[in-house]
């Protein structure tokens, strides 16, 4: 039912996602300035959300039969985003843009994944995969309000 290509894309995803666990925690810990209240708990709930995610990615993995990295090692080899010690040291603007940043390579990443759980017939990786972009395009969209853009780049 499942071959190795779905088994590589949720890896990558669990992966994603333990490094962005940790990356939204250097934001939650560091943001200073006027919003600091709001943006502090707003990265709290984004991190808490991309931990439950990561849960059920990782165990939809063992269910097709993977092994999910569960290293913070693996996280650093394998995630698609990248984590930054330098910022911490970001505007609070510039955090939110940092997260809309990583919210874009991730909605790509789910965007292949998606792909190519259709063409191996996984029906719910491919469910949930179609979830999580739903749930990051309208998180990118608040933040992107945050910062008074539009949702999207205007063509
Ligand atoms: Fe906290």
């Amino acid at each position: 039912m499942t071959n190795t290509d779905v088994k590589e894309v949720l890896n990558k995803l669990v992966a994603t996602q333990g490094l962005f666990y940790t990356r939204l925690h250097q934001f939650h810990w560091y943001i200073k300035g006027q919003h600091f209240f709001s943006l502090h708990e707003k990265f709290e709930e984004l991190y808490n959300s991309v931990s439950e995610s990561m849960d059920e990615v990782a165990e939809r993995l063992l269910a097709i039969g993977g092994q999910p990295y569960s290293t913070l090692g693996e996280f650093i080899e394998h995630s698609v985003i990248e984590e930054r010690a330098e910022d911490k040291n970001l505007s609070e603007s510039e955090m939110v843009q940092a997260v809309i940043n990583d919210f874009k390579t991730l909605r790509d990443f789910l965007s292949d994944g998606i792909k190519v759980t259709e063409e191996n017939g996984d029906d719910v990786s491919n469910d949930m995969l179609i979830a999580m972009k739903g749930d990051i395009e309208k998180n990118t969209w608040m933040l992107q309000a945050f910062l008074g853009n539009d949702a999207v780049d205007k063509k």
